[in-house]
């Protein structure tokens, strides 16, 4: 029997765990990942969030382990993902008076979108509203666009718990619910993951939001991906302020498809200057790497250089599918630099640079480009050009 696991004072977690995720819309979820919904026993009896609807009954038994779920009062959406509110109405099938708090306007419309043919027993909330539950208090707190424009957090101030929706959360699936029962080096990576593949191209508003979170007195941070925080709070609140502003030093990751190692031999020329030049440096060759762990590596890097070889007077399809993929992410605070290698015709570091400025990105050289095979004198050239500005 799937049961609850207790969180707080009559506060439990009720979520599902999907151990077999591994792609969670393009991002690679290699530790798979879990949906966290939680349960507050109380004169009013509510649910924060809820999971992935082929998850529902896995919800539902670990709620039936603590309470009849038919006398759910309320149901809390921080979130109108299907990820946290996919089985709003397998509950609502089972708590017929149940009502559901959004956020107003932007969970209360999302929900009427994403549910089309139901009508949801909707009460809307914003930030500084709160709800008495007995014992215990939520206040609503609107983090728009951490991670869409409807997320709120929910704080119980008698407990000192902060159901953060997809704040520092981790797609990251283990049997243990606590960050202190887990390794934290891979605990930590995957929240780093997570800023990086979902949370960076919003990362103004997830400093505010952090901001705004640390004025709170917290012991218990209640994600709804992966695990729960409550020793490590300043670590992964600290961790927030630092991601969110992107700054880094001495650290860089060279991103490059080639078709006849020509590119790559760029490629290990930057590498030797950023070597030299004492910089923590990563190559990671698209053939072999996904998106996921090199944007992590972006995010924690001070430069990025792109290179890719020319095919048919085009970049190479898999630069062009990660340029688009790194675009939306807009990291922050990064220094560019484009190379590449073409045969007959072709500028494939100036057509990298031109995708990049036109994304407002810094690109710092000229772009660097060598027909077939680089000499050992424009190797050597390319190595020199890079370490004079580093
Ligand atoms: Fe975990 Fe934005 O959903």
């Amino acid at each position: 029997m799937k049961t609850a696991v207790k969180i707080a004072e009559n506060m439990y977690w009720v979520g599902a765990i999907d151990w077999n995720l591994r792609t969670f819309h393009g991002y690679e979820t290699s530790r798979g990942s879990t949906y966290n919904a939680y349960i507050i026993i109380d004169d009013k009896i509510t649910l924060i969030d809820t999971v992935k609807k082929q998850f529902a009954d896995e919800m539902l038994e670990r709620i039936s382990s603590i309470v009849d779920a038919s006398k759910i009062d309320y149901i809390v959406s921080n979130h109108a993902e299907p990820d946290h509110a996919g089985s709003i109405l397998d509950v609502l099938a089972v708590a017929k008076n149940a009502k559901v708090i959004t956020s107003s306007p932007s969970g209360e419309r999302a929900l009427k979108q994403i549910f089309p043919e139901d009508t949801l027993p909707l009460q809307a909330v914003k930030t500084g509203e709160s709800l008495k539950l007995g014992k215990n208090t939520l206040d609503f707190i609107q983090t728009p666009m951490v991670h869409w424009p409807d997320n709120m957090v929910t704080y119980c101030k008698e407990q000192k718990v902060l159901f953060s929706n997809d704040a520092f959360g981790q797609h990251y699936a283990t049997a243990r619910r606590f960050d202190d029962e887990v390794c934290a080096d891979e605990l930590f990576y995957e929240a780093k993951k997570y800023f990086a593949n979902i949370v960076m191209p919003y990362s103004n508003q997830a400093k505010k939001a952090t901001s705004d979170v640390k004025t709170l007195d917290i012991k218990v941070i209640a994600t709804s991906h992966g695990i729960i925080w409550r020793k490590q709070i300043k670590e992964i609140l600290d961790l927030y302020t630092q991601m969110s502003e992107g700054i880094y030093d001495k650290t860089a990751v060279i991103v490059y498809d080639t078709m006849w190692h020509s590119t790559e031999k760029i490629a290990h020329a930057l590498l030797q200057a950023f070597s030299e030049k004492g910089y923590c440096v990563r190559m990671r060759d698209l053939a072999t790497n996904n998106y996921s762990d090199i944007m992590t590596e972006i995010l924690e890097s001070s430069y990025v250089a792109i290179g890719s070889s020319i095919q048919n007077n085009q970049i190479l399809p898999p630069i062009a599918g990660f340029l688009t993929y790194l675009k939306g992410m807009l990291p922050k605070g990064k220094k560019y630099i484009a190379f590449g290698s073409y045969g007959w015709s072709g500028k494939p570091a100036t057509m990298l640079k031109t995708e990049l400025t036109n994304s407002k990105f810094d690109v710092v050289l000229d772009p660097i480009e060598i027909a077939n095979t680089p000499s050992k004198a424009q190797l050597e050239k390319v190595r020199d050009d890079l370490k004079a500005i580093l």
